[in-house]
C-alpha cells in the first residue's frame, strides 16, 4: 500500500479554516484582491502567457504498480527522471550526488547537482522554513521535508535547467530551483523512484516558479487513466472552463507542531457524502484532494458508516468477504476470480460528495465503483477506501489517484477554484493550440 504522501508529519494537528465559501462577503473581499492582482505588475507577464502549457506524460497505476509516475529532463544536457507527481506537497526534489549519503534505488543515475545554489534568503528558500529560521550558511538553502508515510528528504537547493515544450510549440529552457537530496529515508509507501514533483501552492512548487517566469498560468492538473497512464499540465489552455465542475478552493491551512511550518493543501472544502444518489447522513467532510496518495482515506467514523452501508448493499449478492487476500484491508470475491471491476460495478453504487461552495448548484465529484475498488491479482475485488484515521489522518478526508481516475482534475490558482471533468485520459487533450502539434 502506497501511503499519504506529502503531508508532513502530525504530531499535533490544528485545523485553521478561513472559509473562502463560508461567506459572500469574504468572497467578494477575494474577488476584490483577485482584480487588483490582475491588473497589478505581476499581471503583464501572465498575460503574455496566456494560450501556453507544458503537457506531461504520466506512467504508471493505482494496481499493481502503486503509483503514477512522470519523466522530467533536468540539466545540461538533459537527463530523465521519474519522479513522483504530489499535489500535496511543493518542492521538487531529485536523488542526488551531492555525493549521497542515503539514497535508495531509482530507474535512473543519481542526479549531479549543477554548481548554481540557491541563496538562503531567496524567497523559494524562506518558504520552505518557518518563519524564525537563521540561516547557517548565506550562500546555500538546506531543506528538510517529512512526509506522513515517515518517509523523508534532506538536502540543498541548486538551481538547473528543465528544458520544456510549450503548447504554442515554443521551446523553453527555464532555470528552476529544486532539491539535490542526499538524505533520504524511505517512507512506508515510498517508491522506487529517482525524486518527487512538488505540485502544491507553495512558492518552490514547479508550477509556481512557472508562473513567476511568466511561462504559464498558475494552474495545475492531472488526468490519471484507470487503464494506466495519462498526463498532467501546467497552464490553463488544455481545458475548457465552460466544461468544468468548479468549486471554490477552501483556504485551509493546517498548521503542524512542532515544525509550525503552513501546508497549505489543496482543498474543495467541505462535502456531503452520498451513496446511489442517496444522502448517508455523513456530512461536513473535511476534503482535500492529493495525488501523492494512491488509495482514498476517510475518518474512521466516516469510513465505518460506509462500509456498513456497502456490506449491507452486498447481502444476497454472490460475493464473500475473502478474508486471505490481504492485497488491501477488505476484499470480496465470487464464484469465479474477477478481470475487471466492470465484472464487480453492479453489485456496487456510486459514490458522490457534494461540495458546500455557497453556490445554488453544489458541485458534484461523482466517485463510480471502479474508482473505489480495485481487482486483485487474486481476482477478489478490493475497497480502494482506507480507514485515515490508522495513517494519522484524523481530520481531513483525502482523495487519492484511485478516485480521481479517469478525470481531469484542475487546481486554479489563479482564480482559487478546483475543477474537474469526467475524461478519457488515455491521450492529451485537442483544445487550442495543442491539436496544432501533430507534425
Ligand atoms: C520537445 O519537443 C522536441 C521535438 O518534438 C523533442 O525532441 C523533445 O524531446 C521535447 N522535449 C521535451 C522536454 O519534452
Ligand atoms: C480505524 O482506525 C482506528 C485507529 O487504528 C481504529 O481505532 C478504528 O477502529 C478503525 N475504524 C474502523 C471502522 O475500522
Amino acid at each position: 500500500m502506497k501511503g499519504v504522501k506529502g503531508l508532513m508529519m502530525m504530531v499535533s494537528l490544528v485545523v485553521v479554516l478561513g472559509l473562502t465559501a463560508s461567506s459572500s462577503a469574504s468572497n467578494d473581499v477575494q474577488q476584490q484582491k483577485w482584480w487588483k492582482w490582475m491588473f497589478s505588475g505581476t499581471a503583464s507577464s501572465s498575460i503574455s502567457s496566456v494560450g501556453s502549457s507544458v503537457v506531461l506524460p504520466v506512467h504508471g497505476d493505482v494496481y499493481p504498480n502503486g503509483f503514477y509516475y512522470v519523466e522530467l529532463n533536468v540539466g545540461q544536457p538533459p537527463k530523465p527522471y521519474f519522479l513522483d507527481p504530489d499535489t500535496g506537497s511543493d518542492l521538487t526534489w531529485l536523488q542526488c550526488d551531492a555525493p549521497c549519503r542515503r539514497c535508495t534505488k531509482g530507474p535512473h543515475p543519481l542526479y549531479r547537482p549543477s554548481n548554481d545554489l540557491v541563496a538562503c534568503k531567496d524567497p523559494i528558500c524562506l518558504s520552505l522554513h518557518p518563519g524564525d529560521y537563521t540561516c547557517e550558511d548565506l550562500q546555500q538553502c538546506d531543506y528538510d521535508i517529512e512526509y506522513a508515510d515517515g518517509g523523508s528528504s534532506l538536502g540543498v537547493l541548486v538551481k538547473d535547467v528543465i528544458p520544456l515544450n510549450l503548447t504554442s510549440g515554443v521551446r523553453r529552457s527555464p532555470r528552476l530551483a529544486l532539491g539535490c537530496g542526499y538524505d533520504q529515508i524511505p517512507g512506508v509507501s515510498s517508491h522506487p523512484l529517482d525524486g518527487v514533483l512538488g505540485l502544491g501552492k507553495g512558492k518552490s512548487s514547479i508550477v509556481s516558479q512557472l508562473h513567476n517566469q511568466g511561462l504559464v498560468r498558475n494552474v495545475v492538473g492531472h488526468c490519471f487513466s484507470g487503464g494506466g497512464g495519462g498526463f498532467l499540465f501546467f497552464g490553463d489552455d488544455v481545458y475548457d472552463s465552460s466544461l468544468v465542475v468548479w468549486t471554490p478552493m477552501s483556504h485551509l491551512e493546517l498548521i503542524i507542531d512542532p515544525l509550525l511550518l503552513h501546508v497549505r493543501r489543496y482543498s474543495p472544502g467541505f462535502a456531503e457524502l452520498t451513496l446511489g444518489g442517496k444522502s448517508t447522513g455523513l456530512k461536513n467532510l473535511l476534503v482535500v484532494f492529493d495525488s501523492g496518495s494512491s488509495y482514498t482515506y476517510l475518518n474512521s467514523q466516516t469510513y465505518q458508516v460506509l462500509l456498513s452501508m456497502v456490506r449491507k448493499d452486498l447481502n444476497g449478492k454472490p460475493l464473500k468477504e475473502a478474508a486471505d487476500d490481504k492485497t488491501l484491508p477488505l476484499c470480496w470475491k465470487g464464484k469465479k476470480p474477477f478481470k475487471s471491476t466492470r465484472e464487480v460495478r453492479k453489485y456496487f453504487k456510486p459514490l458522490a460528495l457534494s461540495f458546500d461552495s455557497g453556490w445554488n448548484a453544489k458541485p458534484r465529484f461523482e466517485i463510480p465503483p471502479e474508482s473505489y475498488l480495485i481487482i486483485s491479482s487474486k481476482g477478489s475485488a478490493c475497497f480502494g477506501i482506507l480507514n485515515g484515521t490508522e495513517v494519522g489522518l484524523e481530520n481531513l478526508n483525502m482523495i487519492g489517484d484511485i478516485s480521481m481516475q479517469d478525470k481531469m482534475v484542475i487546481y486554479d490558482n489563479e482564480n482559487q477554484q478546483i475543477g474537474w471533468i469526467p475524461m478519457n485520459c488515455d491521450r492529451p487533450p485537442k483544445f487550442g493550440t495543442m491539436s496544432m502539434r501533430s507534425e
